[in-house]
């Protein structure tokens, strides 16, 4: 069931890309923009070959994904964005960037047409201040790979409407069949707030010698149910990402429990960022 037939996306990079494929997979049509030709290249070929793996795999019709694929248009423009009732953004994580990026939406979409950020760390309520319609605007952060991440935090500052909350709620659960919550406007949200404290924690027991990244990731595995240790986590997800919330967080709430580890800082600047870069707490060189 179609909540919004047509969404606009904007910034094709990692979440943007999978956000983008996740709605075309619920039937409806896309417009993905980027400033850079490149990425938006890149994005389309890779929605072609998730589309391909799942028809090869018998989770999805030719046919059907011929159709999602043809639902997707480019666009090199904020301008292209002027038709759907919704629009995600997906830019960098910084605050010029964002601004900059939220106004040129508002300035093109209906007035009727809802605005929502996928930031990770950004308080909903500082951009919500930069537009002239905050009552239409949220937070909507997926988790990554977002096709097959089956959760959506919908942030809503006091300033937007309820009904725009519910109708954004309902696209989520209905429309790309996640599993939305919906939560106040507060660093990290639900899921990072909870989570990066522990990740953090897990990399200061390992600096400070108690025990190894693997008996650490055993111990959280094998010992409370989880798919994933920490570190291994850590290392998924990106230690730059992690520190990144880390400090966002830190900065707004003073909480210690959001402080990044030397031994973290040590590993950035050496270029370690986790599985992307082939090394983390792991060595991912031969298995990247
Ligand atoms: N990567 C994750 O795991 C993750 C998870 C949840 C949320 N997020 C959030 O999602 C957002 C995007 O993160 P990402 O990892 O996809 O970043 P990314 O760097 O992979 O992609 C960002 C894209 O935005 C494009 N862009 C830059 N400036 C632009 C502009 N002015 N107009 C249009 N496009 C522009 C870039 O060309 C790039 O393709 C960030 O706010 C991040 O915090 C990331």
């Amino acid at each position: 069931m179609s909540i919004y037939e047509h969404v606009g996306v904007v910034g094709s990079g990692t979440m943007g890309r999978g956000i983008a494929e996740s709605i075309l997979r619920s039937g409806a049509r896309v417009s993905l923009y980027d400033t850079r030709p490149a990425a938006l290249a890149d994005a389309r070929a890779s929605i072609e070959r998730n589309l391909a793996k799942s028809v090869q795999k018998g989770q999805a019709e030719a046919t059907d994904a011929a159709a999602w694929l043809e639902a997707l248009t480019l666009v090199d423009s904020p301008e292209g964005l002027a038709g759907p009732g919704l629009v995600i953004e997906a830019v960098p994580e910084v605050l010029q960037i964002k601004l900059e990026v939220l106004r040129a939406i508002e300035a093109v979409v209906g007035p009727e047409a809802v605005i929502a950020s996928n930031t990770s760390s950004i308080p909903i309520t500082r951009l919500a201040e930069a537009l002239e319609r905050p009552e239409r605007f949220l937070g909507l952060h997926f988790f990554n790979p977002v096709p097959r991440m089956g959760l959506a935090e919908v942030i809503t500052p006091s300033s937007t409407r309820v009904d725009v909350t519910e109708q954004v709620r309902r696209f989520v659960a209905e429309q790309l069949a996640k599993t939305p919550i919906v939560v106040e406007d507060r660093p990290g949200f639900v899921v990072n707030f909870l989570l990066v404290p522990y990740l953090l924690s897990a990399m200061r027991m390992h600096e400070q010698g108690y025990a190894s990244a693997e008996d650490i990731d055993a111990g959280m595995r094998l010992g409370c149910g989880h798919p994933m240790g920490p570190l291994q986590l850590s290392d998924l997800i990106g230690l730059d990402v992690v520190a990144h919330i880390g400090d966002a967080i830190h900065s707004e709430t003073g909480d210690p429990a959001f402080l990044v580890p030397d031994g973290l800082r040590r590993m950035l600047e050496a270029g370690c960022l986790g599985k992307k870069s082939g090394s983390g707490f792991y060595d991912y060189s031969t298995t990247a």
